[in-house]
């Protein structure tokens, strides 16, 4: 089973994001948060940022928005040229058709869903998606510490993807670090977003390298 690491430049220095993107340049994706205030209470970035840090990166962007009406503005992200966006299924009026104008443009289509809600009522969409991000924190902030109680979840959704078939990734996002990655790729995660655990560190591509390998020996003890 292939692992991602996918940092959160939520964490990184906004006024130098070039630099900062440059320090992590063996990361899998580069996964950026943006939020609008509504859908979650805090305000970050949006399509013009995430153009423009395209365009001094090779490596692919994991956008995930967290906000509201995204039936109306994820398409802008996918034509931007994001390689994966995510939308929370809470806040899509129409997640099949939505999915589907994601990967008519030609990027991954991926559903997010806040520690709250369940798989389960999903799980007739997963052939629509490329990936499914399990919110592992309340969504709003870096730096928050993982929820335990979500690992029940990552369970039951892989034996979700598993049961389908394909190569549908499983994302988890919140709090995972040193000490939650094991847990997270036991339970079934693939693909790992940290944030302040990678621009935290003394040296985040270090830590890059450090949780892929975490990630893949518990990954290995799992299977
Ligand atoms: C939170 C964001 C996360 C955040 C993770 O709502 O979706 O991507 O940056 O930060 P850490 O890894 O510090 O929990
Ligand atoms: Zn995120």
């Amino acid at each position: 089973m292939g692992l991602r690491i996918s940092p959160s430049i939520l964490s990184a220095d906004f006024a130098n994001l070039e630099s900062e993107v440059t320090r992590i340049a063996n990361a899998d994706w580069l996964h950026v948060d943006v939020m609008d205030n509504h859908f979650v209470p805090n305000l970050t970035l949006g399509l013009p940022v995430v153009e423009a840090i395209g365009k001094v990166t090779e490596t692919p962007i994991d956008v995930h928005l967290m906000i509201e009406d995204p039936d109306r503005w994820a398409p802008g992200y996918a034509e931007a040229g994001a390689g994966s966006v995510t939308f929370h299924v809470e806040a899509a009026a129409a997640p099949v058709r939505l999915a589907r104008e994601l990967r008519a443009r030609g990027a991954r289509a991926s559903m997010a869903l806040k520690p709250a809600t369940p798989i389960e009522p999903y799980e007739d969409l997963l052939p629509e998606l490329d990936m499914v991000l399990l919110m592992t924190v309340e969504p709003g902030f870096g730096g928050q510490a993982f929820l335990d109680i979500m690992l029940p979840k990552i369970r039951r959704t892989r034996a979700l993807l598993d049961k389908h078939g394909g190569d549908i990734w499983l994302q988890v996002d919140g709090g995972v670090s040193a000490t939650t990655i094991e847990r997270c790729a036991e339970a079934g995660a693939d693909t790992f977003v940290a944030g302040s655990a990678v621009f935290g560190a003394d040296d985040p591509a270090a830590m890059v390298d450090q949780l892929r390998e975490q990630a893949a020996a518990a990954n290995h003890r799992h299977a």
